[in-house]
């Protein structure tokens, strides 16, 4: 119970602390199997090489040595271990390979912890043997250094299998060496095999577990990498989508416009007109891209509503009796609610609703009066009413700009706001031409 208990916090000790059972679980098996192939190598080198030597025992045979040393004896019977052990390992390596999968590891960390001790004390009798007859523990040495570096071990198992060699070989010498110089020398340089054995073995064991954990590190971020990759390419796809669609639904409710004016030659480039007039007062105001932007979008959707009226009042040569003045009243609404449906309209909603109003409170849709006016929409209500004056209709013919200014003078401060009103004719009389020539396209009326 107490060596459980040891063992267990000894244990808690060695294990690599940022490791997750499972991650553990899955290393442990990756390099039992990697010792599983190293040892099938190295059994059969220890197989061949064992083989020759008992060649060479016979050889001494052969010569008599046996009768005239009994070391050679015990020397081929050391070797006769060794290669019994080796063929115990062969039985455990194919049971590791017929058996079916679950019991195929058993075998495997039988075939490879049974291998590691026996060869390891089995190199300690050969070297007291050899002690005996040459004095001798290189065996030993190079046994316990290759398995140092070949073997992946745990400190608990590594500490455990040099510790029970490095007993063998101690006894094993005090027995048959007589000289306690020799004898001094071996021990102080088996202790430092046996110490540098498990510091190799160890340092290689935790270095291969790191090793592992960047692999699997790596490999977990690639894939998180992917998986991020792949959501962002389907993100992107979903974004080309909705501004394809976007776009269409912009084309669509622009071609409308379009549409309407075509029903009214009278009216053709009306929106473009009241664009240009739009952004002139803008540029002088100095108003940020975003407002342009806005405006832009307003001057050419403003009367979209009209698309609900008949034509034949929309045409119609003299003048409009109450009835039909009332449902041209209904465009700015019509317009918003057709807008409405539209993302890239959202902020101009109020512009089209309002672009009727009067600056006293006599205009349509709400009665809206100063500053309660959305700032933009004033803007479109000077455009528009400029352009309307200066167009021809189907019940009179076109007026001069000059006609036009007068009516924004005079109509100051009741139909228009009066900073805008004078400012639209400031604009027009020191830059003339700008304003009438620089008509914009629908495409750029869209950006
Ligand atoms: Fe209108």
């Amino acid at each position: 119970m107490l060596i459980q208990q040891i063992i267990k916090k000894l244990r808690g000790i060695t294990e690599v602390k940022d490791l997750s059972p499972d991650d553990m679980k899955e290393f442990k098996q990756e390099i039992l199997n990697i010792n599983f192939q190293r040892h099938k190598k190295l059994d059969f080198l220890l197989f061949v090489i064992f083989a020759v030597l008992l060649y060479t025992d016979y050889v001494n045979y052969k010569n008599l040595l046996w009768f005239m040393e009994p070391g050679y004896r015990l020397l081929f019977y050391s070797h006769l271990l060794v290669l019994g052990g080796m063929v115990i390992c062969g039985i455990f390596y194919a049971l590791a390979r017929l058996s079916p999968i679950p019991s195929q590891q058993r075998f495997k960390q039988i075939f490879f912890l049974f291998g590691s001790f026996y060869v390891t004390i089995c190199a300690a009798l050969t070297s007291v043997v050899d002690q005996y007859l040459h004095g001798e523990i290189i065996v030993f040495v190079i046994c316990v250094l290759a398995y140092s570096i070949i073997n992946l071990q745990r400190p608990l198992i590594a500490v455990l299998m040099y510790s029970l060699a490095y007993v063998v070989l101690m006894a094993g010498i005090t027995l048959v060496q007589e000289d306690l110089t020799i004898l001094r020398g071996h021990y102080i340089n088996g202790t430092l095999i046996v110490i540098l054995a498990v510091f190799l073995s160890t340092t290689l064991y935790y270095t291969r577990i790191r090793d592992l954990i960047s692999k699997k590190t790596i490999e977990r971020q690639k894939a998180e990498l992917e998986q991020a990759n792949k959501e962002l390419s389907a993100a992107n796809h979903e974004l080309r989508e909705s501004l394809a669609a976007l776009d269409e639904s912009q084309n669509i409710i622009f071609t409308l416009t379009l549409a309407l004016e075509s029903k009214d030659p009278n009216t053709h480039g009306h929106s473009e007109r009241v664009v240009n007039y739009a952004l002139a007062l803008a540029d002088y105001l100095n108003l940020s891209e975003r407002d342009k932007t806005l405006l832009r979008r307003a001057a050419v959707l403003h009367d979209i509503g009209k698309i609900g009226i008949p034509d034949y009042i929309l045409n119609k040569p003299f003048d409009l009796t109450a009835e039909e003045w009332k449902i041209v009243k209904t465009h700015p609404v019509r317009g918003e609610a057709i807008c409405s449906k539209l993302k890239f309209a959202q902020e101009i909603l109020p512009i089209i609703r309002h672009h009727h109003e009067r600056f006293d409170g006599s205009g349509y849709p709400d009665g809206l009066s100063g500053d309660s006016i959305p700032f933009l929409a004033r803007i479109i209500s000077i455009a528009d009413t400029v352009d309307a004056i200066t167009s021809p209709r189907s019940y009179r013919i076109a007026r001069s700009m000059e006609y036009a200014l007068n009516e924004l003078k005079e109509c100051s401060g009741t139909q228009f706001d009066p900073f805008l009103a004078e400012a639209f004719i400031k604009i027009y009389n020191s830059n003339t031409s700008k304003i009438i020539n620089s008509n914009p396209t629908v495409a750029e009326v869209k950006n």
